[in-house]
């Protein structure tokens, strides 16, 4: 009898303790399966922004420090410490870490411009692959293999790496990670593709399909989502796409999510509104399409937001305001989660 009784109190503990555990984003999206987080800078080292990353995110991703410039300064030095640091903070907390980004035309170190010739333009990549990935592995969930190798009109971007190597890059790229790293998914990311009918969109597709079809190693794509309240908003579109690639097998990360205010509008209610309307609309298709595995915002503060900087005369994009506040938007997000 005693022991039936000790074995009630047990489990009547144990029920109390679950029960207490405070809900939030990242708890709730867990148990739907979402992956759902923000890119980071040093705001990961401090101790108020660790609470905030934890309150909302089961992923991270870096911002800037994995990017070429920032990892690898000169050809022989790897900046692995803030890198090193973010993970163990992540998986003392039980939050997964994609990678941001190998490979991209933006952000590569000096000594990248002296690549002159295909042959160590291919050297220089399985380098770089096999360094990053032996040095990370089981601890990196997602890679965002090569980052916006795509014109608006559908073209290949005329990056260092498509004018030396040519298209293959890319299925060289994803080839040699999965050697490197079997249990990695691989992904593609880019912006402004995630409307079908879209030319960038289409023709991202019908190449990530060809890859697929001759069975280039790659799990997902990335669509950004940068997105604007003064620009049209097309969940449908969004929606199709997603779907299209559902129907050959390659799996989704809303990658980037920010959604910028014109600066004349920051205080319109029906502006603000619009903004909440897009962050919750693109979360219910992400909880909705079962192969968007991912929700992740482009920094979770409009103080530090890289919006301004690029796009004159707009900001406002993030969930949390300048004096850092939760918007009404983080709850709906919240809400959105129940
Ligand atoms: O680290 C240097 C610092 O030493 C220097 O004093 C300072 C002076 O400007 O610059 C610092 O580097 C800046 C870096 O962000 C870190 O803050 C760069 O100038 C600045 O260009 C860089 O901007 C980043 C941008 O990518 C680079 O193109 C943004 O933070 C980052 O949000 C943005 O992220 C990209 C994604 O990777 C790809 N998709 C689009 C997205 C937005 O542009």
């Amino acid at each position: 009898m005693k022991k039936i009784l000790l074995a009630l109190s047990v489990l009547v503990l144990a029920f109390a303790l679950t029960s207490c555990e405070k809900e939030t984003i990242a708890s709730r999206a867990s148990k739907k399966g979402l992956d759902i987080g923000t890119a980071f800078g040093s705001d990961i080292f401090n101790p108020e922004d660790q609470e905030r990353i934890k309150e909302f995110s089961n992923i991270l991703v870096a911002e800037n420090f994995m990017k070429c410039a920032n990892l690898r300064p000169n050809a022989k030095f790897w900046n692995w410490s803030d890198i090193d640091h973010a993970i163990e903070f992540a998986q003392a907390n039980n939050i997964q870490m994609k990678f941001h980004t190998m490979f991209w035309h933006q952000q590569n170190s000096s000594f990248v411009s002296n690549i002159s010739t295909k042959e160590d333009a291919l050297a220089f990549m399985d380098d770089h692959i096999k360094t990053i990935m032996e040095h990370l592995k089981g601890k990196i969930k997602v890679y965002d293999v090569v980052n916006e190798m795509f014109e608006e009109d559908g073209s290949f971007r005329q990056s260092k790496w498509y004018n030396l190597i040519g298209e293959e890059y890319l299925a060289h790229a994803l080839t040699v990670a999965r050697s490197c790293d079997p249990d990695a998914k691989l992904y593609l990311n880019e912006y402004n593709n995630e409307c079908v009918g879209y030319p960038k969109a289409d023709a991202m597709f019908n190449f990530v399909k060809k890859l697929k079809e001759s069975g280039v190693p790659i799990d997902g794509i990335g669509m950004q989502l940068h997105l604007s309240t003064d620009l049209p908003f097309n969940p449908d579109a969004i929606r199709a796409n997603c779907r299209r690639y559902a129907d050959i097998g390659i799996e989704i990360s809303f990658s980037e999510v920010d959604v910028r205010l014109p600066a004349s509008k920051f205080n319109d209610e029906a502006e603000v509104k619009k903004q909440e309307e897009i962050y919750t609309t693109l979360l219910d298709i992400a909880l909705t399409e079962p192969n968007v595995k991912s929700f992740i915002v482009w920094g979770m503060y409009d103080r530090t937001n890289w919006v301004p900087a690029t796009f004159g005369g707009y900001g406002n994009a993030c969930i949390y305001d300048m004096e850092y506040n939760k918007k009404p938007v983080y709850n709906a997000l919240f809400e959105k989660l129940k």
